[in-house]
């Protein structure tokens, strides 16, 4: 049952909203009355860090909109797409419950028509890290960002920095398509143990589970080498991949310390930089992060 709350003196809950028609209806009459707009676009499955952007976008916005849309075309052929979570009753509480003030729930359908035959494709920052590694991952993911965008209309939108190499492209996006569209990084969410928040942590079992701290951990390592005066990018990466050695369930993909603007690698750790690391758990890739 959805739990009625009292805001401003009247009784509100969070309104879903599947059709994409009556999506755009309603971010039109917000418009009109001068309302903002805050967007929180997600895959549904949600955990503290998605929470986390609810909570960014009420304390600055009149409305705050979150979507769920498991992207097909940011999927590739071997992965997870079928098996990703669904748990929608159990989001639409926690949404609810946080003061989301709707949200917009279509189907695949309704967002990739029969016909549909546009791409959005970010080129240089898309095709480095994930977008080498998982080839048409970002063109999906803008295709998708940008329909949402032109949905909803927000004028706030919030992104999770675990998916670093995605606030890059579309804070890129909105800035090479002017879109009028202000951009808002939040911090990674973390288990108190360290591991990110991800949708993708309840496919770990127990063992997969502690050996996934290790990412973050090699992070904290980086860390302190570069605090104890390390530079060296070579050296640093050496050392991570020379811990991470230890644990036999992670199969690591890249590691790479890079500018935070536009992901450039550095070689000498000399200024603000990310270091940002995927790997393999077992069967489950995971991603992290952190700005040094
Ligand atoms: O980060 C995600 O969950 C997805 O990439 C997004 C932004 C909702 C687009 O499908």
């Amino acid at each position: 049952m959805l739990e009625v709350r009292v805001f401003s003196g009247e009784p509100r809950f969070m309104n879903t909203i599947t059709s994409l028609e009556e999506m755009q209806k309603i971010a039109l009459e917000l418009h009109k009355k001068n309302k903002s707009i805050g967007f929180i676009p997600t895959m549904g499955a949600l955990h503290e860090g998605h929470l986390q952007l609810v909570r960014e976008s009420k304390k600055v916005n009149d409305i705050t909109v979150a979507s769920i849309f498991i992207n097909p075309k940011q999927f590739g052929p071997n992965e997870d797409l079928t098996k990703y979570p669904r748990p929608i009753e159990q989001d639409k509480k926690l949404l609810d419950v946080k003061g989301t003030d709707y949200l917009f729930y279509p189907n695949v359908d309704e967002i990739y028509p029969s016909n549909f035959q546009t791409s959005i494709a970010v080129d240089k920052v898309a095709n480095i890290l994930e977008g080498k590694s998982r080839p048409g991952h970002f063109d999906g993911m803008a295709t998708v960002v940008l329909k949402l965008f032109n949905i909803i209309s927000p004028t706030n939108v919030y992104f999770g920095q675990k998916d670093f190499q995605q606030c890059i492209i579309v804070r890129q996006m909105i800035k090479d398509l002017n879109l009028q569209i202000k951009f808002h990084t939040v911090s990674t969410v973390r288990d108190p143990d360290g591991l990110a928040l991800s949708s993708r942590n309840i496919f770990l079992n127990t063992q997969e589970r502690e050996q996934a701290l290790s990412l973050y951990q090699s992070l904290l390592l980086a860390k302190k080498l570069i605090d104890d005066g390390n530079k060296s990018v070579e050296l640093i990466k050496k050392e991570m991949k020379k811990y991470l050695k230890k644990y036999k369930l992670i199969r690591l993909d890249y590691i790479e310390i890079c500018n935070p603007e536009n992901l450039s690698p550095v070689k000498v750790v000399s200024k603000k930089a990310v270091i940002l690391i995927a790997a393999f758990v077992g069967k489950t890739r995971l991603i992290d992060n952190i700005i040094i």
